[in-house]
């Protein structure tokens, strides 16, 4: 098996939306209506929004190839671009999503391991994440990644408020 991860540039914001969706909604489909899906979907993905995203330095996007098959993609933010305010040394995964056929195979703990490196080199003292209290797979992954519950928040799935936990690793 050959795994490949690249940075994304503002040229992939095709492929990006394409696979932010797909996963976000196989992901979420069965425990949210479809009103709330369309709502949260046309709001996080679409093509301006992404842009803005992909052009924000504090911000990187990674896709993770298996055979040279787009498998999944991994979102970080550092700075004034984590979702919320926290200081310098933190550093946050805000989306790491692996297509449903490739889960299970490894490839998350690739997209987890360049996360740790990237905030390792960057000097960080702390990987933050917030995850829906329901996601249940998830939170297994990333208590066995070393994650624990530091606090939550509130998350808003079209006008459906839920509440993620904030999981927090110390490097
Ligand atoms: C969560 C997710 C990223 C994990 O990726 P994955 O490729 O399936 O996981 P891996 O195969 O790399 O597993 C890495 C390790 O975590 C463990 N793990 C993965 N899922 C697990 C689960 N549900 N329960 C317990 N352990 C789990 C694996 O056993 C493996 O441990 P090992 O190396 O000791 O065998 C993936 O399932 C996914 O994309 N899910 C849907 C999207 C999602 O929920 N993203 C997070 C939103 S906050």
């Amino acid at each position: 098996m050959t795994i490949n991860i690249r940075k994304c540039c503002l040229e992939d914001v095709l492929m990006l939306q394409e696979i932010s969706i797909e996963t976000f909604h196989d992901t979420f489909k069965d425990q949210n209506s479809p009103e709330n899906m369309k709502a949260y979907l046309d709001k996080a993905f679409n093509i301006n929004q992404l842009e803005k995203e992909l052009s924000n330095s504090l911000s990187g996007f990674y896709f993770i190839y298996k055979d040279e098959e787009l498998a999944g993609y991994l979102k970080v933010n550092t700075g004034d671009a984590q979702s919320e305010k926290k200081d310098d040394e933190s550093f946050e995964i805000e989306r790491i999503y692996v297509r449903t056929i490739f889960q299970k195979q490894g490839i998350g703990r690739y997209l987890m391991n360049k996360a740790i490196d990237l905030a390792t080199g960057l000097g960080k003292k702390t990987i933050w994440l917030g995850v829906w209290e329901k996601n249940l797979n998830a939170i297994a992954f990333y208590n066995k990644n070393g994650f624990v519950k530091t606090g939550a928040h509130s998350f808003y799935m079209g006008d459906e408020q839920q509440t993620d936990f904030i999981l927090t690793k110390t490097l």
